[in-house]
């Protein structure tokens, strides 16, 4: 091959750092892919637009044909975002046989069984490593460094956004709202942060590692869902003084055969590697039967950091092109997916709630919990202001999801216990 041409969906954030890097790295990246790498069409909104990166007009186009259909572009690289349109651009490039690479989660999580399978019927690559964990190279350690392990459980710090929410709010008493705020201020969440807060973004993620680690058709569907938009500055004082962090945890499981994935506030003992991840790093915590403990940790977003996994996948697309085997690296899920029942979900719980101060009152409590077969590992009771009743906060020891939420419910309905201000899960003790 004399040369590869690319062409490029999208000249944002991401799209900047892979046109930086074509250009600026244009010799390493040659020597490294085994040919030059040329950048053909570039797609955008506006032509006009003012660009960080100066590149000639001519290579701009508004028309989405002149890349997917382009005679002369071997391997399209989508960093436009969006799904419906995108996912219809990227079937055009495969029936094209153009290899497509992606930095979308969004699109991925939704239809990456679908466009996989176009892929490999067209013979043509799709690598997606900057859709999770940005510049961490987590896909691929999962499918080659990790391949001949059997993968038990990944925990995932796999939103920036959240983590510098909640980080935040550990070292500082400050409010949600105000980080919030603060975080819009400095561009580390969007003006509408919604899908970060609420956790869809770290599901989405959470599903292409499932996806990957286990074989199984996950969707999003089968991802239970909780985001950060609750945790008060107590659950976090609570918690440190119980020897905790919290996090928003993407938790991935494959027991006995049956999966059973979730994102939640999730609180860590502080000597757990994933309660150390501090501000917008993202970490994924593996543990495999064989290798047991593993940890990759980087930066999750970032023009740069994202822009290194795109053109790593980029270098390998033009590798595989070279020995003839684009396709054949195409992943598709190979076991029936069995989502565990709640009863089967094992794990230890905190719970904050406000228990009348009158006599009596705190064994009724700890008698319920006997009763629901929940023991406790750790407490703590502090007077509130009110004089009247204490705030109560509760390590359990490990129960299932069922029997914890029954306990709930009955707790919520006891006469001496005004509020439960909150439960999380707690993760990371064995
Ligand atoms: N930013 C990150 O750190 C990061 C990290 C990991 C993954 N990602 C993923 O990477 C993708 C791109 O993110 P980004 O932050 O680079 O986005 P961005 O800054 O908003 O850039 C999007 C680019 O796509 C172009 N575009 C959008 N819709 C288009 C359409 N319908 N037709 C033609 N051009 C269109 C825009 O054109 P104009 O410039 O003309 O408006 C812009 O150049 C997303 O899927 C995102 O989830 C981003």
């Amino acid at each position: 091959m004399d040369q590869v041409s690319v062409g490029l969906l999208g000249f944002g954030t991401v799209g900047s750092g892979v046109v930086h890097l074509l250009l600026q790295e244009q010799e390493q990246l040659g020597e490294r892919a085994g040919c030059p790498i040329h950048l053909e069409k570039v797609l955008v909104r506006d032509k006009e637009k003012l660009r960080k990166i100066k590149l000639d007009d001519d290579r701009f186009t508004v028309d989405a044909s002149d890349v997917l259909d382009n005679p002369n572009i071997d391997i399209v690289i989508e960093v436009m975002g969006g799904i419906e349109e995108t996912r219809q651009h990227i079937h055009r490039a495969l029936r094209n046989k153009k290899h497509v690479i992606t930095a979308n989660k969004d699109l991925m999580a939704v239809y990456g069984s679908e466009l996989l399978e176009a892929a490999s019927d067209n013979g043509c690559d799709l690598y997606y490593e900057a859709s999770v964990a940005g510049g961490i190279p987590i896909l691929r350690s999962l499918t080659d460094g990790l391949a001949a392990d059997r993968i038990q459980k990944m925990m995932g710090i796999v939103n920036g956004t959240t983590n510098y929410i909640l980080s935040k709010m550990n070292r500082e008493p400050v409010t949600y709202e105000e980080v919030l705020k603060e975080a819009q201020a400095l561009g580390f969440a969007e003006a509408d942060p919604t899908s970060d807060v609420e956790g869809l973004d770290a599901a989405r993620k959470m599903v292409i590692l499932s996806h990957l680690a286990y074989s199984v058709p996950v969707n999003l569907e089968d991802v239970s869902i909780e985001g950060i938009t609750e945790v008060a500055q107590k659950d976090i004082l609570y918690s440190k003084k119980l020897g905790y962090a919290i996090k928003l945890i993407g938790i991935a499981e494959l027991d006995n055969q049956m999966i059973d994935i979730s994102v939640q506030p999730t609180l860590l003992p502080e000597r757990h590697p994933l309660a150390s991840v501090e501000n917008e790093y993202n970490a994924v915590y593996v543990y495999g039967e064989s290798v047991g403990e593993t940890m990759f940790y980087g930066p999750g977003a970032g023009e740069l950091p994202t822009a290194i996994a795109v053109v790593s996948d980029l270098i390998s697309v033009v590798k595989n092109m070279y020995h003839g085997t684009c396709g054949d690296h195409i992943f598709l899920p190979r076991r029936e997916k069995i989502c565990k029942p709640d009863e089967a979900i094992k794990t230890q719980y905190f719970i904050r709630l406000h228990l009348k101060d009158e006599p009596g009152a705190f064994s009724k409590m700890t008698d319920l919990f006997k009763k629901q077969g929940v023991s406790l590992e750790k407490l703590i009771q502090e007077p509130l202001d009110d004089h009247q009743s204490a705030e109560v906060a509760i390590i359990t020891h490990e129960t299932n999801k069922k029997m914890f939420e029954e306990t709930y419910h009955l707790l919520k309905d006891l006469d001496v216990i005004e509020d439960i201000k909150s439960y999380y899960r707690v993760e990371g003790m064995k």
